[in-house]
This record gives structure tokens, sequence and C-alpha cells, in this order.
């Protein structure tokens, strides 16, 4: 391969949340990184953030520091409802971008945003984290080298602390919004998604549970589904966010089975392997319970805090992002049209199950319309 001419980054991070602080202190660490700008509405917030990571600039109004002379690539860290507007501006400026997962949560917002990043030729990917984990990585090596023959069958389990639930429905206005699908289950299915590419789905069938979130916080406890391929293939998932406080895993965990026509892949991803078992309450994580003694670490999807720095998959990523846009190297981050078709995927599910009947896919933003006044008549 020629050597590249490594470009200089100045670097604006939209929104300066947990995420938004984790890329930051990442990009101040980066050596092609000259420049940090952060927009956060909330001042407290972006002050503090500007001090942890030395940034140049902080303003609560996203367009100010987009337009700055300074920014030649954008994070877009916003809460997930609230990607659209910088996504959109953003593009306009032809800026390289890093959003968050998902795209959108609606699905009309969702098509917007992809036609404006599409019709602008940004390179715009969208942070599926999961991807540069070694497991994966390795497990779509071996199905797109044909170890499997050909991917018939995939199911996954997500089991989730209902911790993660709660600080979702906290922080939103809209809980309708707020499923596990569409927040947290978008991440197995990526990765099931990318396992099966090329493959087109072409139905899906769901069915949502929701007794212990519910009552409280008008949410849902957890989603099984069914999604049929064009080629006869299936992939069932089933998350729930809904396990109790006291359930040792913090975040995430996830069981996947893939079954070819010639061979298995299955992977525990349920972090029992490191195990910490404590008298004492560890201050860490989503304000964890007061009864917990036992964890099993390493369950935070992003990674995980040591010797002072966050080691893991947000790490791998903000930097392989960082050397995509310095050097112009391929990586395997999901495109935005990969990330409208997760949202797309999540909103049709979380739909089937509302209505209780089989969807054909794709969903368009107009069948999502005529499918919910059908259902108010
Ligand atoms: N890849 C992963 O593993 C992973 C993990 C956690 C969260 N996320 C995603 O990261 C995103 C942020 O999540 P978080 O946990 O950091 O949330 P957060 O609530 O901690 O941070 C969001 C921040 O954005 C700010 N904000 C909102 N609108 C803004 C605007 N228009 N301009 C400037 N600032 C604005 C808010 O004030 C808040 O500080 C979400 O999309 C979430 O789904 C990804």
């Amino acid at each position: 391969m020629p050597r590249k001419q490594a470009k200089r980054i100045g670097l604006a991070i939209v929104g300066a949340g947990r995420v938004g602080l984790i890329r930051a202190e990442l990009a101040a660490r980066h050596p092609q990184v000259d420049w940090i700008g952060l927009a956060e509405t909330n001042p407290e917030r972006g002050e503090i953030v500007r001090e942890k990571c030395g940034a140049d600039f902080v303003t609560t109004d996203f367009r100010e520091l987009l337009a700055r002379p300074e920014v030649n690539a954008v994070v877009v860290a916003t809460d997930e409802h609230l990607h659209v507007d910088p996504v959109v501006f953003a593009a306009g400026r032809a800026l390289p971008m890093l959003i968050e997962k998902p795209l959108a949560t609606d699905l009309t917002e969702s098509a917007q945003t992809l036609d404006a990043v599409e019709n602008s030729g940004v390179d715009a990917v969208i942070g599926y984290t999961q991807r540069f984990r070694r497991r994966w990585l390795v497990a779509k090596e071996k199905v797109r080298a044909g170890a499997l023959g050909e991917v018939t069958m995939v199911t996954t389990r997500a089991f989730m602390n209902r911790l993660v639930a709660i600080d979702n429905y906290r922080r939103s206005d809209n809980r309708a919004e707020v499923t596990p699908m569409v927040i947290s289950g978008t991440h197995a299915l990526d990765i099931v998604m990318w396992l099966m590419e090329g493959k087109q789905p072409v139905e899906v069938y769901a069915r949502s549970v929701n007794k212990a979130l519910g009552p409280t916080w008008q949410g849902v406890d957890g989603t099984a589904y069914t999604i049929a391929f064009d080629d006869g293939a299936l992939y069932h998932g089933v998350i729930s966010w809904a396990l109790p406080e006291i359930w040792p895993g913090a975040v995430y965990s996830l069981e996947v089975g893939a079954v070819g026509t010639e061979g298995v892949l299955t992977i525990d991803d349920t972090h029992r392997d490191v195990v910490l078992a404590t008298n004492l309450i560890q201050a860490e994580g989503y304000a964890p319970d007061r009864r917990r003694h036992v964890d099993f670490l390493t369950s935070y999807p992003v990674g995980d805090m040591a010797l002072g720095e966050l080691r893991g998959p947000m790490r791998e990523e903000t930097n392989s992002w960082l050397n995509r846009v310095s050097l112009g190297v391929p990586t395997q981050h999901a495109t935005a049209r990969e990330g409208h078709n997760r949202l797309m995927l999540t909103k049709a599910i979380d739909l089937s199950a509302r209505l209780g009947r089989a969807l054909p896919l794709p969903l368009t933003p107009a069948d999502e319309a005529r499918a919910l006044s059908q259902a108010k008549r």
C-alpha cells in the first residue's frame, strides 16, 4: 500500500454527555487531532468536559461550532432522538461524521437524515461499537470466509439490567420512542445483520411484554422477534432490559448462535468469566443498586476504565475512525445506510409487536403511518 499523507484533524463534538466525554478524551490523545471544540446545551456540563479533555472551544450552539474554520470532522453524541439536526447541518457543510447509534428514533427523520447524508456525499458512519471487538470480528471473518456454508438460522438472546432502561426512560420526554429494540437491541441486530450481509430481510413478526417496567415507566420490558430473509434464512432474537437491579450483569449480556449448512458458531458474551464479589459497594456504572455485591465485570459495552483510561471497544472504534478521517483508510464501521436499515428494522419489530401481526419488509415511513392509522380505527 502506498504511504498516505496524514490529514490533521479539527474535531467538533456535539453533545458532551457520557459518550461525548469518552470520545473527547480519546481524541485528545490522538496524534492527528490538533483542535477540539464542544457543543453542549448544558453549559455546566460543557465546562466540565472542556476541562477534562482540554478542549479549545466550547459553546451551547452546535451551529456556531460547526461553522468554525478549524472543524473538519464531527462526532454527533447527542441523545438518541436529537441526532438529526446536527447531522443534517454537518452534512450541509460537507463534514465527515461519526454518529452515535441509532441514526434517529423516528423512521421519517431517519430516512430524511440518510437522504441529507447521501446527497451531500460526506463520509458518515454510525457508532456500532461492538464491531470493534475481537470476538465479533473473528465471527464475521469466519462467516465471510464460508466456514458455516450457507447461514440458515441465527439466534440472539440479549439480557440487560433494568438500570439501563430506567436511565433511558428518565432522560426521555417521549417514552413511546424509548424501546429496548431501538435503544439497545439495535447492537445485537447490527452484529447479526453484519454477519448476514447480502441477505435481504423480507418479513418480521414480534411480540412484547411490559409487566415490570410498564406500570412505573410506561415502558416495554422485552421483545421477541423473528426476521425472515429472501433466501429462507431466519433470525430469531430476544431482548429483555427488565432484569432486576441486583442481577450481577450491570449492563449487557448476549448469547449468539449461527447455524449454517456446514457449520455452527456460538458466542457466549454473558461476561460470567470475570466475576467480582465484594463487601464494598463500588461507585461505578449506572448508579449501582446498594444491594448488589457481585458483578460480572466487563458488561459495559463501551469498555472499562483502568489506570485512568477507557480500555475496550469504544477506544478502538474512536481511534479507528480518526485514522479513517486522517489517513483515508477503510474501517469496519456501519455506514449511514446500514444505520438507517437498523433503525427501520427495530421500528418494524416494535410495530409488529404493537399490531400483533407479521409485517413485510422493508418498512417505509408511509407503510408505518398507514399501519398506525388503521390500528387507531
Ligand atoms: N456505542 C455505544 O456502545 C453507546 C453506549 C452508550 C450510548 N451510546 C449512544 O451515544 C449517544 C449519547 O448517549 P449518552 O449516554 O452520552 O447520553 P447523555 O445524555 O449522557 O449525553 C447526551 C448529551 O447531549 C447533549 N445535547 C442534547 N442535544 C444537544 C444539542 N442539540 N447540542 C448540543 N448538546 C446536546 C445533552 O445535554 C447531553 O449532555 C446516544 O445516541 C446513545 O445511544 C452509544
